[in-house]
C-alpha cells in the first residue's frame, strides 16, 4: 500500500535523481536500495517514464533520434515538388517529422504529407515504425480514422499521403475556448469509434492526446498518428512482452534527453508495461476530462509530477471545473482513469456504449423540452411561486449540521446544503394528478387515455423540537398541513401498500429564465441504495439520518412526489444527471426544464387528498399510473 509519506518520499528522490548523471545516478540508485527498498521499482519505472522521449516506449533508435529529428527537418517551401506533389505549407510538427498541406498532381487533389526526413532512413526502426504506422491506419476503414492514399519514398525522402483534413486538432480547438457539453460528448463518441475499430482490427494506437484528434467543421472528428499504433495479435504477446521490456531496461541509459509529453500516458505506459487496449481507455479519458474541465487530470508543474500524479493521485472531481456536466459522464471518466487496469473499463466498446447511452438520455430531456404541454393552471401557479421567490420566500431547507451539539448522533445530510434551495416555495397542499406520460408526446396531457390504475401513497411529518440548539421533548407525528414552528427539525416518511417506483424533488427558486431549481431527496445512494423500487409497506424516511431544518425567515418549502407504478425513465435520467458534487441538485437549465415541464405534466388532473386525523398522515390517491403530488410545508 503507499501512503502518502511514501508518495512524498518518492516524489523527492524522482526529483533528485532526475538531475544527476548516469554516473552519480548509479551511486544515487545503490544508496536508495540500501535505504529505501520498496521504492526502488516504482523510482525506476519513473526515472525511465521520465527520459522516454515524447513518452516513445518501445524504440532504443528513438533516443538517438529525438535530439536530431528537432533540428533537422527538411524544411520544405511552397512549390517544392516531393513526387507527384507539390508542398501547399506546413501544417504541423509531430514526434515523427513534418506534416505538410500538398497538392496531388495526378489526382488534383489536397493532401496531407507525412515526411520521414533522408537522414534517419538509415535508421531502421525508425523506417520501420514510420512504414508500420502507414499500414497500421491503412488497414482500418473508419470514418474517424484518416484515411491513409499512399506510402512512397522519393529521392530518398520516405512520405505518407494521407487524406487533407481540413480543420484544427483537438488541442487548437481547447486553447481557444472550452467545448460545449454537447460537443464534448460528440468528439469523445467519435474518437471511442474510432478506437473501437482499431482495437477491434488488433491495433493499439497508444499516443492518443488532442495534437491526434483533428475537429472538422462539419463536425466529423478524425483520429491521426498511427505512429506508435501496435498490433496486439495474442501470439506475438510474449515476444512483445520481452522486447519492450527490454527497450524500458536501455530507456535508463540517456538522461536530459527532450522530453515530449507525458501528459497523456497510462499508468502502465509510464511505468514501461507492455500495454493493451486499456492504455488507450485511460489516455481517452485524460482527454475528455480535459474537453469538460478544460484542464488536464493530472496537470503539474514538470513532466515528473505529472507522471507521479498519473501513477498515484486522483484527479480533482470533475465538477470542480465544470459544474454543469452531468455525474454520469464523470462517473464514466473515473471508471477510464482507474489507475488499475484490472479496474477500468476492460474495451473501449464498453465506453463507448455508456457515452452513446448519456447521449441518448440527453437528447431525450432536449426532446421533452421541446414537446413541452401547454400552460395548465398548476403551471401557472408553479411559476407564479417561482417568480415571486427572490423577494417573499426566504425558506431555506438545510442539514441540521448548524447546531453539532445537538446533532451529535446524526450525520449531517449533504445533500441538503447547497444554497441552490434557498428558498423552497409553500402555500397549503396543492395536490395534481397525475396522467399518463407518453415519451417525447407534446400532445396536452389531459387528451391522455384514461387508466383503470390508482396509485395510492402516505405519508406524515416526524418533529424534532429545539431550543436553543438543543433537542427537547421526544419527536412526534404531525401532518403535513400546519404552520411548522420555525426551530422545529423535520424529516418526511412516505409508505404505501403498493409497491412500485418513488421519486422525491425539492423545488427551489426560479433561476433568471424563471424555471425553478430541482434537487434529487430520493433516491439517492444514501437511501435506499439509489434504487427508486420500493416493495409494499416499505416506508422510507427523508433525510435518513438528519433532519431538515427550516431557517429564521417564513416559508413554504416544496418536495414534489413522484409514485409511479412502473419505471420513469424521465425521473430516472434527471436522476442521472443531478450534480454529484451537490448532492441532488439539477442545476442545468434544459434539465431543469425538463423537470419543470414534467411534473405540470402530471399535475393537470387531481388525486384525491384525504387527512387522518387520528393517524396524523395524509393519504393520496390518483386514477393514473403515475402519482405526482406536491407536499407543501408552511412555518413561520
Ligand atoms: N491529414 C492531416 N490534415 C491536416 N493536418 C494534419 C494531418 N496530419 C497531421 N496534421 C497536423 O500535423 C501534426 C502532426 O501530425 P502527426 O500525424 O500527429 O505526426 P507525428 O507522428 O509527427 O506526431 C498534427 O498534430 C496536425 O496538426
Ligand atoms: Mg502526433
Amino acid at each position: 500500500m503507499e501512503t502518502p509519506e511514501s508518495m512524498q518520499q518518492l516524489e523527492e528522490l524522482f526529483h533528485e535523481a532526475a538531475g544527476l548523471g548516469p554516473h552519480e545516478r548509479a551511486d544515487f540508485m545503490a544508496r536508495v536500495r540500501d535505504s529505501n527498498p520498496e521504492l526502488v521499482a516504482e523510482l525506476e519505472s519513473l526515472i525511465a517514464a521520465h527520459e522516454r522521449p515524447d513518452g516513445f516506449i518501445d524504440s532504443p533508435a528513438y533516443e538517438t533520434a529525438a535530439e536530431p529529428i528537432a533540428k533537422a527537418q527538411p524544411v520544405l517551401v511552397a512549390g517544392q515538388v516531393v513526387g507527384h506533389y507539390q508542398i501547399v505549407a506546413p501544417l504541423g510538427k509531430g514526434g515523427m517529422g513534418e506534416v505538410y498541406l500538398a497538392s496531388d498532381t495526378k489526382l488534383d487533389r489536397k493532401v496531407a504529407l507525412k515526411l520521414l526526413p533522408a537522414e534517419f532512413t538509415n535508421h531502421k526502426d525508425l523506417l520501420r515504425r514510420f512504414i508500420q504506422e502507414a499500414k497500421a491506419a491503412s488497414s482500418l476503414n473508419h470514418p474517424n480514422i484518416i484515411t491513409i492514399h499512399e506510402i512512397g519514398q522519393t529521392d530518398g525522402v520516405h512520405f505518407i499521403a494521407t487524406e487533407f483534413i481540413d480543420g484544427q486538432t483537438l488541442k487548437q480547438r481547447m486553447t481557444r475556448a472550452r467545448l460545449k457539453f454537447a460537443d464534448v460528448l460528440d468528439v469523445s463518441i467519435q474518437v471511442a469509434s474510432a478506437l473501437q475499430a482499431a482495437h477491434a482490427a488488433g491495433l493499439v494506437h497508444r499516443d492518443i492526446k488532442p495534437e491526434n484528434i483533428m475537429l472538422r467543421p462539419d463536425g466529423y472528428v478524425k483520429v491521426l498518428d498511427f505512429g506508435l499504433a501496435k498490433l496486439t495479435e495474442k501470439s506475438s504477446q510474449s515476444k512483445a512482452s520481452a522486447s519492450e521490456v527490454d527497450t524500458m531496461v536501455r530507456g535508463h541509459t540517456k538522461p536530459g534527453t527532450v522530453l515530449g509529453t507525458v501528459d497523456y500516458m497510462s499508468p502502465e505506459q509510464a511505468r514501461g508495461k507492455v500495454l493493451d487496449q486499456r492504455t488507450d481507455v485511460f489516455s481517452l479519458g485524460i482527454v475528455l476530462y480535459e474537453m469538460a474541465a478544460g484542464r488536464m487530470p493530472f496537470a503539474a508543474a514538470t513532466s515528473v509530477d505529472t507522471l507521479v500524479s498519473i501513477l498515484e493521485k486522483e484527479p480533482p472531481p470533475l465538477d470542480e471545473y465544470a459544474p454543469e456536466v452531468p455525474a454520469e459522464f464523470q462517473r464514466i471518466i473515473s471508471k477510464a482513469l482507474r489507475k488499475d487496469r484490472e479496474e477500468r473499463y476492460q474495451t473501449i466498446k464498453d465506453l463507448l456504449i455508456d457515452l452513446k447511452t448519456l447521449k441518448e438520455e440527453l437528447s431525450f430531456a432536449q426532446k421533452l423540452e421541446r414537446s413541452r404541454p401547454p400552460r395548465s393552471s398548476a403551471g401557472l401557479s408553479i411559476k407564479r411561486a417561482a417568480t415571486e421567490a427572490p423577494t417573499t420566500i426566504q425558506t431555506r431547507v438545510v442539514a441540521a449540521t448548524a447546531d453539532p451539539s445537538a446533532l451529535r448522533s446524526v450525520r449531517p445530510n449533504r445533500r441538503l446544503v447547497p444554497v441552490a434551495l434557498v428558498g423552497l416555495v409553500l402555500a397549503g397542499l396543492a395536490i395534481v394528478g397525475a396522467v399518463l406520460w407518453q415519451r417525447g408526446s407534446s400532445r396536452p396531457a389531459a387528451t391522455m387515455p384514461a387508466t383503470a390504475v390508482q396509485r395510492t401513497v402516505s405519508y406524515w411529518m416526524t418533529v424534532q423540537k429545539y431550543r436553543d440548539g438543543k433537542a427537547y421533548q421526544d419527536p412526534f407525528r404531525l401532518r403535513d398541513d400546519i404552520n411548522f414552528e420555525k426551530d422545529y427539525r423535520i424529516r418526511l416518511n412516505i409508505t404505501s401498500s403498493q409497491s412500485g417506483r418513488l421519486y422525491l424533488l425539492n423545488e427551489g427558486p426560479a433561476g433568471a429564465d424563471q424555471t425553478p431549481t430541482f434537487n434529487v431527496l430520493f433516491p439517492s445512494q444514501t437511501a435506499n441504495n439509489g434504487s427508486a423500487l420500493l416493495t409494499e409497506n416499505q416506508q422510507i424516511q427523508i433525510p435518513q439520518q438528519s433532519w431538515f431544518q427550516f431557517d429564521e425567515q417564513q416559508g413554504t418549502e416544496k418536495i414534489w412526489v413522484v409514485w409511479a407504478e412502473k419505471d420513469v425513465p424521465e425521473m430516472d435520467a434527471f436522476k442521472g444527471f443531478a450534480n454529484a458534487k451537490d448532492r441532488g441538485v439539477i442545476s442545468n437549465p434544459g434539465l431543469r426544464t425538463a423537470v419543470n415541464e414534467f411534473l405540470k405534466a402530471h399535475s393537470s388532473s387531481s388525486p384525491s387528498v384525504e387527512r387522518d386525523q387520528d393517524k396524523k398522515e395524509t393519504i393520496v390517491k390518483a386514477n393514473s399510473g403515475i402519482l405526482v403530488h406536491v407536499i407543501k410545508l408552511e412555518h413561520h
